[in-house]
């Protein structure tokens, strides 16, 4: 599909459209964006979602029994949710895309932007009056409403440090005014975007609403600059460090003279400036898994010859659902693969395949050197065997 075609889902604006006057700069209101949606998981599914172990789940009680704006972490038992009163709360579950493969199939509908960008769905449900506060995220955010209706109002850009309610777990603004003509209900299939950096407030209307927050990871510089170091610090020898061979007598042997400052500035960013190394970090931090110890590595390494049989009789692989792929070209014909935080040199076009969306299944063999491609992603835990009726 070329990218000046006007997307329903974006309100008729094109990817193109949207990129340049939305993405990251205004929140941008969609009516249909998805008209025929049928949420594919009830509150009760999602509350069921909230007991299990490993899935992260928060309850926000407005007027909870140990104080206003409690939180409370998951896992939750029925104890928790007979207890509840009739309004003003609200349930979050994060990453559902990980758990519900028909949650994750809707993650497809965002192509137009790199999918390496994609952090999770996290989804909510509130009865009437349920919220989490006004408040601001650091990060985008597509808020689409799967059923029942959400009143959302939006206060505009708030700098990082306006003043926040103290003394409860929530960062809800202290502080929070509606921009004029920023205020609608939500109705199932609408979806609101909102950049980083933009006050919003959105409380339930209907004793069904579920709201999908289809959010974008961005590291921040102090990550970034955190983890690059890291990355390229476990290459550097220990031989490669501050030099000053050739250098005058100091003035006075307790100054630190400009001259032994550039040296010190030049070793750091000659080292860091490597594009090279920055793709290959790139790579691998862009696809880390959200749960790390979601990724399940097999016990006993499969055999090569075993995974093509099992191709070759009509088996067919999946991605595991959470886990994330994307591919950088090395030269015309070879590219890095990386896969959960791992990065695998390979044929570019089995690279691009893999990263893809397309199924997993004999017509892989075809590409040289797919068998033992697949075969570590297999015992990565990356990617899996489809069930039978998957298929
Ligand atoms: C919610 O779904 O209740 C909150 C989502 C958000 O404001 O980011
Ligand atoms: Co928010």
């Amino acid at each position: 599909m070329s990218t000046d075609t006007p997307l329903t889902m974006l309100g008729g604006l094109s990817a193109t459209d949207f990129l340049r006057d939305y993405w990251q700069q205004q929140p941008l209101l969609i009516r249909g964006a998805f008209p025929d949606i049928e949420s594919p998981l009830s509150p009760d599914e999602l509350a069921g979602l909230a007991c299990e172990d490993n899935v992260e789940a928060r309850l926000v009680e407005e007027h909870g029994p140990e104080g206003p704006w409690q939180v409370s972490h998951g896992p939750f038992d029925e104890a928790t949710f007979a207890r509840l009163p009739e309004r003003d709360w609200t349930l979050l579950v994060q990453a559902v895309d990980h758990y519900v493969p028909e949650v994750a199939e809707l993650l497809e509908c965002f192509d137009f932007l790199p999918r390496w960008r994609l952090d999770d769905i996290m989804i909510s449900y509130a009865p009437p009056g349920g919220s989490v506060g006004p408040h601001v995220d650091q990060y985008d955010v597509f808020l689409l409403q799967a059923s029942g209706q959400r009143h959302w109002q939006l206060g505009g850009r708030v700098p990082e440090d306006a003043p926040i309610i103290a003394g409860i777990d929530l960062r809800i603004l202290e502080r929070f005014e509606v921009q004029p003509g920023q205020d609608w209900v939500l109705e199932p299939g609408d979806m609101l975007y909102l950049p980083p950096g933009w006050a919003h407030h959105g409380v339930s209307q209907s004793d069904d609403c579920l709201t999908f927050s289809v959010g974008f990871r961005a590291p921040s510089a102090d990550e970034a600059i955190t983890s690059f170091a890291d990355y390229l610090g476990e290459q550097l020898p220990a031989s490669h460090r501050y030099a000053d061979a050739g250098m005058e007598p100091p003035e006075d042997p307790a100054q630190l003279d400009d001259a032994s400052l550039a040296r010190m500035r030049a070793l750091i960013l000659e080292t860091l400036d490597d594009p090279d190394q920055m793709a290959q970090w790139f790579g691998r931090v862009m696809t880390q898994p959200k749960y790390v110890d979601q990724l399940v590595p097999n016990e006993t390494p499969t055999e090569e010859d075993e995974l093509v049989a099992a191709l070759q009789a009509g088996e067919c692989l999946e991605r595991s659902l959470g886990s994330r792929f994307a591919w950088r070209a090395l030269d015309d014909e070879r590219a890095t693969l990386f896969v959960d935080g791992d990065g695998i040199d390979c044929p570019a076009a089995l690279a691009r395949e893999l990263a893809g969306t397309a199924m997993l299944d004999a017509r892989l063999l075809d590409y040289p050197e797919a068998p033992r491609v697949l075969t570590h992603l297999l015992d990565a835990g990356s990617l899996d065997w489809a069930q039978p009726d998957e298929e």
